[in-house]
């Protein structure tokens, strides 16, 4: 059970596992994630989905190696079983078609952005992908973003690849030249917070995938509360996705920290 198919290092710290998990595979949709643990004493750590084979029984994962939990996860290789896999969890993405959508993905957010890319243009929108990391090497999932967007807008901080600049950098260029109906936006809580003001700006109705502390994942524990609206959510039954401009990011970045 939760066998490790497939073992790819998509940069130095960010691995993608192929898990044999047919029942998740078969029930899940864009936006849900799943809990894992490498081992038995391991943390209990929420990956987003990335991709789903049905006929395989295959979900992806994209993991970074952060900590010692993710390190466990990263070590583990093909033919091995992660010890458990909770799933599918959160709601799914809400998905229409809204027209023109800016699906933005910063650093390993672009794996969570991946299956929602999917299902935008599946769904009949014209998608521009603006996909943002430090450098060339840490770019991910190109290829797969690419097949599935209109257009693709590359940014780097240091400029080794596509364009040199953040991802808000970027955006602002797309939503200068053209009129732009939904955004999405993933990545690192400092990025979705000036994206999303960004796009508040412009009045573009945006939605975040946030990455909030997890425990139990059922809304029991209450270690993944966000404030939204001035409203308290639990990230993982009411989230993962929020209206972006309701957010309070600097409470998210403020808990985030407590655990570092
Ligand atoms: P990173 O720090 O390399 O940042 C990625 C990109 O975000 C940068 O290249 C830049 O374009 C943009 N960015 C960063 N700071 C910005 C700012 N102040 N203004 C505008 N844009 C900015 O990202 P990383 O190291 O790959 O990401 C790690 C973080 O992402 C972790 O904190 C992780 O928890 C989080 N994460 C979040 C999700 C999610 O669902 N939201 C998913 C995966 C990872
Ligand atoms: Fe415990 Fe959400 S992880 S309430």
């Amino acid at each position: 059970m939760n066998t490790i198919i497939k073992k790819t290092f998509l940069s130095e710290k960010v691995v993608r596992l192929e898990i044999e998990s047919p029942l998740v595979a078969k029930s899940c949709k864009a936006g849900h994630f799943v809990i894992v643990r490498a081992c038995a004493t391991g943390e209990r750590i929420p990956l987003t989905i990335a991709d789903a084979d049905v006929e395989k029984g295959v979900i992806t994962l994209i993991i970074q190696q952060v900590g010692i939990s993710t390190a466990k996860l990263t070590a583990l290789n093909v033919g091995d079983e992660v010890y458990d896999l909770v799933g599918p969890l959160g709601k799914a993405t809400h998905i229409e078609k809204f027209g023109t959508v800016l699906a933005c993905g910063g650093g390993v957010g672009t794996a969570p952005l991946l299956p929602i890319v999917k299902a935008l243009k599946a769904a009949g929108n014209r998608v521009i992908s603006v996909i943002a990391a430090k450098n060339k090497d840490l770019i991910i999932l190109e290829d797969e973003i690419l097949q599935n967007s209109d257009e693709v807008v590359i940014m780097t901080d240091d400029g080794s690849y596509g364009e040199k600049g953040l991802v808000t950098e970027g955006m602002k260029k797309v939503i200068e030249r053209e009129k732009i109906d939904f955004a999405v936006t993933i990545g690192p809580a400092i990025m979705m917070k000036f994206a999303s003001a960004l796009t508040k700006e412009h009045n573009i109705p945006t939605v975040a995938s946030l990455n909030a502390i997890m425990v139990d994942g059922t809304g029991m524990c209450g270690a993944c509360r966000v404030t939204v609206g001035g409203k308290t959510r639990f990230t993982c039954i009411d989230g993962p996705e929020f209206d972006a401009h309701q957010i309070d990011y600097d409470e998210l970045m403020m808990r985030l920290a407590g655990y570092n």
